[in-house]
């Protein structure tokens, strides 16, 4: 098809977790608003189906953030796209009313996205990977527009979609320690609950998990409450888990005017925010998981029955298979010793990477500038700052954690975020930029 006979879009989001899901949002309701200015808008999002990290929607996990900081709220507090809204649609707006918390099951959060993605049927292409963007040959032509490459999830076949602006919302990256690979019994966290399952309960008589973060202790609680046949060991770096700050002066850090003080502070006053507030969430743990698992030890001791290993100070070096068992080696940081452990399955909650554009940019990635860190370079708008040949937005949500602060990974800001980088979109076609 002729470059002139296709569509192109206003907007290419890429990936459709939360993040876009928010600006699918933020778009519609601009299109609501201005019908004269209708905004046209394709996601293409590599699942086969929505899902928001199901593998780790263990039954008990609640949500880290308060549900008002909802895809919509922040931006517009009478979106119909609100938890809210979507309680009250499910008939459940009284019965949540009297739980009293602001922090709902992950589980529920999860319906919630559901409920509000499938709004946007119409935008969303599911099973379908954006493996690069390009120039094209008349980039410089009056309706100027990049090629985004998509291919169908798992095969080789590609179509090349048009876009004005695109929206790299890839999400994290598992991290694995150095040297250590994945296999049927060494699993990440991502992966947990698919693998667990695909795994017979009663094969598992030792098991291991390493990290002392959010996901180790919800893995460990969960393990020592699913396999009550089972020893399960903790492997953490720590001393023992330690708290996620969120208290109220704290969770400041996650304020939408917490980002302009982030992104437009002295070095000094970035390096402060990781200084003091690194423990809002990393390698942190709610206080109610710390408590329910720190219960479980303490009544094993009462009962006489010891089947949960805190092994503190010790980090994972090497992991080996040893006939049907897997031998993980750990380094003490008390006195430098290796002590091995043999286990029928082992999680690295190990934690994530940022997200990194370069994988779906391609060979736009070239046309993107970097620091002297070799990070990309944002504007305040969240738009990668490219060499002037580039004549399209290309914008970032997540990995801008070293320019836009905390929430760059994280859901507090999307509501926001999602309407900072519509309104430039906006912006930037009214005066045809
Ligand atoms: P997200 O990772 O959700 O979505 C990215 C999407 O892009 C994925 O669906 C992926 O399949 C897709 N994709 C990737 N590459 C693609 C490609 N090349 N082509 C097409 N699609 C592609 N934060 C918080 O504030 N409160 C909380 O309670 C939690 N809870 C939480 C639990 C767990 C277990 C984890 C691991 C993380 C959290 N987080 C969190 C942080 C988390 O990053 C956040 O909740 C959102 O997932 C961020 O949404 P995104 O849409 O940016 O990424
Ligand atoms: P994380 O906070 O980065 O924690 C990773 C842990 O692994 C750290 O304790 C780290 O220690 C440890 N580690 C890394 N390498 C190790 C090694 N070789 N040996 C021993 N320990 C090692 O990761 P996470 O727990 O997955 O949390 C990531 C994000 O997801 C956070 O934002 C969290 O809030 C979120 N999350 C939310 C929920 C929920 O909403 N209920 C659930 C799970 C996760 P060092 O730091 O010392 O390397």
């Amino acid at each position: 098809m002729g470059a002139s006979a296709q569509e192109i879009y206003d907007v290419v989001g890429v990936g459709f977790g939360p993040s876009n899901l928010a600006l699918a949002i933020a778009l519609e309701e601009h299109s609501a608003n201005v019908p004269e200015h209708p905004v046209s808008a394709a996601f293409f999002e590599r699942q086969p189906s929505f899902g928001w990290h199901r593998n780790m929607l263990l039954p008990s996990a609640t949500m880290q953030v308060s549900f008002l900081k909802d895809l919509a709220t922040f931006r517009n507090p009478v979106s119909r796209f609100s938890f809210v809204s979507y309680l009250h649609d499910s008939g459940r707006l009284g019965q949540f009313a009297n739980t009293q918390t602001f922090f709902p099951t992950r589980e529920e959060f999860h319906r919630y996205l559901e409920w509000a993605q499938a709004r946007f049927a119409d935008q969303v292409s599911y099973g379908s990977e954006v493996v690069g963007m390009r120039l094209p040959d008349d980039a410089a032509g009056s309706d100027p527009y990049l090629e985004v490459e998509v291919r169908v999830s798992g095969s080789e076949k590609s179509r090349v979609i048009h876009a004005r602006n695109v929206v790299v919302s890839t999400g994290l990256a598992p991290r694995m320690p150095e040297g250590v690979l994945r296999d049927d019994r060494v699993w990440h966290s991502s992966e947990f609950l698919g693998k667990y399952r695909s795994t017979d309960p009663e094969s598992l008589k030792r098991v291991a998990v390493v990290g002392a973060g959010q996901s180790g202790a919800e893995i460990t609680r969960f393990l020592y409450d699913s396999l009550p046949h089972a020893e399960v060991h903790a492997i953490i770096p720590s001393y023992g888990y330690a708290i996620a700050d969120d208290t109220p002066f704290a969770n400041q850090v996650f304020d939408a005017a917490a980002v302009d003080d982030y992104y437009y502070g002295t070095d000094h006053a970035r390096e402060a925010f990781w200084r003091y507030h690194r423990n809002t969430n990393y390698a942190v743990v709610d206080d109610e998981v710390i408590r329910d698992l720190h219960h479980r030890a303490y009544m094993e001791e009462l009962q006489g029955t010891k089947r949960l290993n805190v092994v503190n100070l010790a980090r994972v070096t090497e992991v080996k298979r040893v006939g049907d068992e897997t031998r993980v080696s750990m380094s003490s940081l008390l006195d430098g010793s290796s002590e091995d452990l043999d286990v029928d399955a082992l999680v690295f909650a190990t934690g994530y990477h940022a997200m990194d554009p370069a994988g779906v940019l391609g060979d736009l990635g070239r046309h993107c500038l970097r620091d002297e860190a070799g990070r990309p370079r944002v504007e305040r708008d969240y738009r990668l700052v490219t060499s002037p040949d580039v004549p399209c937005g290309i914008y970032l949500q997540g990995g801008t954690e070293h320019t836009h602060g905390l929430t760059s990974s994280l859901l507090s800001n999307i509501a926001v975020r999602s309407g900072e980088i519509a309104d430039s979109v906006m912006q930037a076609r009214a005066i045809g930029a």
